[in-house]
């Protein structure tokens, strides 16, 4: 394939900077709009591209990638999670799927320190407050939140963003403790102090918030279901920043009612951009638009990858970041 001649279509507005580049290196189709695209919209993409570069409010389903109309073709997505595309599907039609890792681990891991204190310490309750103009002045027993230091926090999923998250909890005084599909090496548990947990089932009822940090797959949906949620402990927080799929949004408003678990981070929801009315009027939640990797550098870098993975696609070598749906999970 010759550069210049490689079409390739991005579904939506990215950093100004990184569709300059993209237009100076491809013959490239950007979306200035910047309106989520509707099925037909993405198979008339695929129809045209050679590359296609979409995000998490693309579903490329098998009738989107069927209509690919090159024998050999690339979805240079833009994000580390791509549960929205149909791996194995675009594997067997000899479709190259890559991602964006490592870049903005550390940006979901500060994301998750957020919600892990706002949700406890009571922040937005208070900032509203102040607002409200309603505030009379300090008293002992007003705004009372939860302390985090030394309480056990379990991170559900402990790959790079999990393990960032870990770092992080450990300068706040939280034991680490994780499940994940396989154990880390022991220099890694032990410079987090970390312990382990084959069992999920085991893990739940001993923590006292957990983190979700899993990829979405086939395997995680509703990890946390209603059974799994009622085991928590009554004053237990949950914070997710993962995928909504992976939480029983509907049981876990329900829980959060019936104060069976004290209260919610969410960053990202099961039916995005809806969110359920029942979770929007649960007690004690913070609930964040999907913004954990919304920093000018993270969307800066997260385009350089899908660059550098749409440039060595062209040279016909393997791109950096392939995904196979073998190598997903938790
Ligand atoms: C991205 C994310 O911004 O990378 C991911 O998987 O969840 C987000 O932080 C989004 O996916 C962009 O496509």
């Amino acid at each position: 394939m010759i550069a210049n001649k490689t079409r390739v279509i991005v579904t939506r507005r990215l950093p100004e900077i990184v569709e300059t580049r993209m237009m100076e290196l491809f013959d490239t189709k950007l979306n200035p709009n910047d309106h989520p695209f509707s099925e037909n919209e993405l198979i008339e993409a695929v129809k045209e591209a050679d590359i296609l570069v979409p995000t998490v409010t693309d579903k490329i389903n098998k009738k989107v990638l069927s209509s690919f109309q090159r024998e050999v073709g690339l979805i240079a997505n833009f994000g580390a999670g791509v549960d929205h595309i149909d791996l194995d599907f675009a594997e067997k039609n000899n479709l190259v799927v890559t991602n964006t890792p490592g870049v903005l681990t550390e940006d979901t891991a500060d994301m998750v320190m957020a919600l892990l204190l706002s949700v406890p310490r009571k922040l937005i309750e208070g900032e509203r407050l102040i607002r409200s103009g309603e505030w009379r002045g300090w008293s002992p027993t007003h705004m009372m939140g939860s302390r985090i230091w030394d309480k056990r926090l379990g991170i559900i999923g402990m790959g790079r963003i999990g393990q960032a998250v870990a770092r992080r909890a450990r300068g706040f005084g939280l034991k680490i403790h994780y499940h994940n599909r396989n154990r880390l090496p022991e220099e890694i548990e032990k410079s987090l102090k970390a312990t382990f947990w084959e069992d999920l089932d085991q893990m739940l009822p001993k923590m006292d918030i957990i983190s979700v940090n899993c990829p979405s797959t086939p395997d995680t949906y509703h990890l946390l279901s209603y059974e799994r949620l009622s085991n928590f402990q009554a004053h237990a927080y949950i914070v997710n920043t993962s995928r909504g799929q992976v939480i029983d949004e509907d049981a876990l408003a329900m829980l959060l009612k019936n104060g069976k678990i004290a209260g919610a981070g969410l960053d990202v929801f099961e039916r995005e951009p809806a969110v359920s009315q029942s979770l929007l009027t649960a007690p004690n939640t913070v609930l964040l638009p999907h913004m954990g990797s919304s920093t000018f550098e993270a969307r800066k870098e997260m385009g350089e990858k899908v660059i550098i993975n749409i440039q060595t696609f062209i040279d016909g070598h393997k791109p950096p970041d392939r995904v196979l749906s073998t190598i997903l999970g938790i």
